[in-house]
């Protein structure tokens, strides 16, 4: 079965995906409390506020799918006018290492052609391997976060918006 990447949609028609989503939420959310324990509760609140936007039916959310099963999902969200954030990237263990990421991703930077903003970001642990996932997709290190041990890495953008 392909995968394939769309924007979620803000109707009920994809109510059926969302508690789906919740599900990958969570294990996202354990998966950074593991890597960053000094950061527990602040990664709580912060999934907490994913989830609320996620069932309040905000845009922005790309998922991949193979027919009816949710294979991962990342929420973009326009910031300042001016730049794109990424939040809650996830692929589901046993999908990893097949490129699912990657179309998200590059699903994220068409979609961010039609945003006024110039470049995508997001903050990453630095001891994450997801850091080298992201310098993949042409992704570089901008600056060290507010977090400690987590640094913000941008990619630039044409943008028609
Ligand atoms: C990071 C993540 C989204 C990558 O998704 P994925 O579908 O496995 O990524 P892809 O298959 O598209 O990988 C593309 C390339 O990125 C790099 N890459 C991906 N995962 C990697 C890893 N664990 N270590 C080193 N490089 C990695 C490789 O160059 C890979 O190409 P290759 O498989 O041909 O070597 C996934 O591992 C994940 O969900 N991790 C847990 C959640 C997380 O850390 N999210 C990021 C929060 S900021």
């Amino acid at each position: 079965m392909p995968i394939t990447v769309r924007e979620l949609e803000s109707s009920t028609a994809d109510d059926h995906i969302r508690s789906q989503l919740v599900t990958m939420l969570e294990a996202a959310k354990h998966s950074e409390q593991k890597r960053a324990p000094h950061l527990a509760s602040l990664i709580e609140l912060g999934s907490d506020a994913l989830v609320a936007g996620l069932l309040s039916g905000e845009a922005g959310w790309l998922v991949a799918q193979s027919g009816d099963k949710l294979l991962g999902l990342v929420r973009m969200a326009l910031h300042d006018h001016s730049e794109i954030i990424l939040s809650g990237l996830y692929v589901a263990s046993q999908s990893r290492r097949k490129g699912v990421g990657s179309q998200l991703i590059r699903a994220a930077m068409k979609a961010a052609c039609y945003y006024p903003a110039n470049k995508i970001a997001v903050m990453v642990a630095e001891q994450n391997p997801a850091v080298h996932f992201y310098q993949a997709l042409g992704f570089t290190f901008a600056r060290r976060a507010k977090f400690p041990k987590y640094i913000v890495m941008e990619v630039q953008i044409n943008s028609g918006g």
